[in-house]
């Protein structure tokens, strides 16, 4: 693990070479350590087929190694030149309305297409070969944000047949695929695997288990296409990092599926831009415009640590306006030195700005970098040096504190409840984060857990919010946990193949839960059903039959919390304030000390500090918590984008 350092991402096949060296030296007077370099550069490192130069990318290494900075190596696989298409045209990703896309932007491959997985592994085994035993090389990221302009799914002709080709290894025979699916439904029984369509261009929906396989298979040929450079990358130098840059809001694959062929995870992080283009409620939007939702980077930083197996970077930070959302407002003075603090907070080892400089060309030259395109200091490049100088003093060594709550996220559960919404505006992803927040907003330090899960020991709270189907690892857990555990609506409502259990929802054996859910209703969103004492339910509600405790239940006496000793059940999507009340509940309940917050104000633990930030247009008074011993940095007057440290009295 790296003590907390930045980074900054640069392109220096776009500046004349004789900036590279007053750039790096500038880097370096920054307090920059790690340069990501090459990812976009495919067609200046092999502009026609074989005709290979990395004389100058070499050339560039030894610039920023001259002044002390390490570099991640970006492979360029994101953008295959256009001499690549003419080579293999049919590795442009097709769209799910059967359209090709083209070439003149990025992403434009097919992750099926296993003609150009061989041209990525090929290019990142030349690279390999020429740069990895430079002195400045520090790590790899392979391509870049897989995902990102929607590019996990592809409707093309590659496709089909990998799908095909990997339902038959999946199920073995095709009547095991006619029963997982329940083709016998419609008459859509297949007699072979190669009559198999892709569930894009049909008259209606396709079956549930078809849909939920077609998104599984693309996940897998993501983490599948991923393993190729990392297994070459890694053959060549065992000893570096290799990283990829995920995104936020982005789970169309299985992101721990695929950081098994990763050291590092990372993620892209433009508070601004993701919030612009979310479905948050118009007044959030206004209210932190400047800012970004509090919970969102706070709810990816640890999303990814747990991705990561507790090693994550943020390899770009937003420095200023972007370009991609409708709107690209300023940030507020603050908030670029906010943010790298926020990421340390939750365990990131180094926050990397994207970029440094702003491009006066080509798509992005409305894109703010740290320095404006005139070569003169933007406002995030002073803020930047200030988050350096701070480091210093704080010296951070350690990783984020382990949390007392955790909450299961899950990638097939996301999936599922978009394949079967069952009510329109129900998000999986929305429902977690409401729960993640309501705990935030107490102070305390959340944990994200995977799937895969086999034991919640240490943890005070467990949260699992809307599990798609249970696992034996999380079957097993669940039995042995001695905390509290919070199991939300839908959680175990399907089998892995997609189809009702016979026990009915949620699953669980009667000794852990008497309960069963006998019907559902979904409502729109505009109708809530008001809960007894407060809040209330919208878009999912479920008729619960019982033995177990009723905690709290509607206004037609419907139970919509119950309890069976420590296992809490709750039985609909609720309001803002019907989530406040459950996990103020679950919190008194399992008697966690809490911290008294102002609005807007956010923390986290790690290495015996609690790093708070203020994500309010205006400032904002700390009330000094029972275990701190005074500030390291700021002090209980935080101002607008502020950033107070206090030191714990017990260390961890
Ligand atoms: C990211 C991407 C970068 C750049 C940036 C602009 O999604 O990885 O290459 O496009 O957005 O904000």
């Amino acid at each position: 693990m790296i003590n907390p350092t930045l980074g900054v991402c640069y392109y220096p096949e776009h500046w004349s070479e004789d900036v590279w060296e007053s750039d790096a030296a500038r880097m370096a007077e920054v307090g920059i350590a790690y340069v990501r370099i090459g990812e976009f550069a495919w067609s200046r490192f092999e502009p026609t087929p074989g005709d290979l130069h990395f004389d100058w990318l070499i050339r560039a290494m030894d610039v920023l190694g001259k002044h002390g900075l390490k570099v991640i190596f970006g492979t360029p696989t994101a953008t295959p030149p256009r001499w690549m298409v003419d080579r293999h045209p049919d590795m442009l990703a097709v769209d799910a309305q059967g359209r090709q896309k083209g070439f003149g932007s990025r992403r434009h491959y097919d992750f099926s297409h296993l003609g150009y997985r061989e041209e990525a592994g090929r290019i990142t085994r030349l690279l390999a070969e020429a740069i990895g035993d430079h002195p400045a090389l520090a790590g790899w990221q392979t391509d870049n944000e897989y995902g990102c302009h929607g590019t996990t799914y592809s409707y093309s002709p590659a496709a089909k047949a990998g799908f095909q080709h990997w339902l038959a290894a999946k199920y073995g025979t095709v009547d095991a695929l006619n029963a997982a699916w329940g083709s016998v439904f419609w008459s859509m029984e297949y007699n072979r695997f190669d009559q198999v369509e892709l569930p894009n261009l049909l008259v209606c929906e396709p079956a549930p288990a078809h849909d939920l396989d077609f998104r599984r298979y693309a996940s897998d040929q993501v983490a599948a296409f991923n393993k190729v450079q990392f297994d070459i990358l890694k053959a060549k130098r065992p000893d570096l990092p290799v990283i990829h840059n995920f995104m936020s809001r982005t789970t169309d694959f299985d992101h721990y599926d695929l950081a098994e062929t990763l050291d590092i995870a990372s993620w892209d992080s433009y508070p601004l831009g993701h919030l612009a283009v979310s479905t948050e409620p118009e007044e959030v939007k206004r209210q932190y415009m400047r800012q970004g939702e509090p919970d969102n980077a706070a709810f990816h930083h640890d999303l990814y640590r747990s991705v990561g197996h507790g090693r994550w970077w943020i390899m770009e930070q937003q420095p200023g306006p972007v370009n991609w959302a409708k709107f690209n407002p300023d940030p507020l003075p603050g908030m670029a030195r906010l943010w790298a603090w926020e990421a340390f907070a939750h365990g990131a080892e180094v926050v990397s700005y994207f970029r440094w400089r702003q491009a006066p060309f080509a798509q992005e030259q409305m894109h703010a970098g740290l320095l404006r395109p005139d070569s003169e200091p933007a406002p995030a490049y002073h803020e930047a040096s200030q988050v350096a100088e701070e480091l210093k003093t704080v010296g951070i060594t350690g990783p984020a504190t382990k949390g007392r709550v955790a909450l299961v996220f899950d990638y097939q559960s996301e999936w599922a409840w978009e394949v079967q919404a069952q009510a329109q505006g129900f998000s999986h992803a929305a429902h977690v984060r409401a729960l993640y927040a309501a705990f935030r907003r107490h102070g305390l330090d959340v944990d994200i857990l995977p799937p895969s899960t086999t034991s919640f020991a240490g943890y005070a709270i467990v949260a699992i919010p809307a599990l798609f189907a249970w696992n034996d690892a999380l079957r097993s857990a669940i039995a042995e946990f001695d905390g509290h555990l919070l199991i939300g609506p839908r959680s175990g409502s399907k089998t892995e193949n997609f189809s009702i259990p016979t026990r009915l929802a949620p699953d669980l054996p009667s000794n852990l839960l008497d309960l069963k859910v006998i019907r559902v209703e979904t409502l729109d969103p505009s109708i809530e059903v008001e809960v007894k004492g407060s809040g209330a339910i919208h878009h999912w509600r479920e008729r619960i039959e019982t033995k177990a405790n009723v905690v709290i239940e509607d206004g037609d006496g419907w139970p919509v919390l119950v309890n069976q000793g420590k296992l809490f059940y709750l039985g609909g999507s609720g309001s803002k304030a019907l989530v406040h009340r459950v996990v103020d509940y679950l919190i008194a309940e399992a008697d966690l000390p809490t911290l008294s917050l102002p609005a807007g104000i956010r923390c986290r633990t790690r290495d015996g500090l609690r790093i708070y930030v203020n994500y309010n247009a205006s400032a904002a008074t700390l009330t000094p918590a029972s275990d701190e011993t005074g500030y390291v940095l700021g002090s209980a007057d935080l101002p607008a984008a502020g950033v107070t440290i206090a030191r714990l009295a017990t260390a961890g």
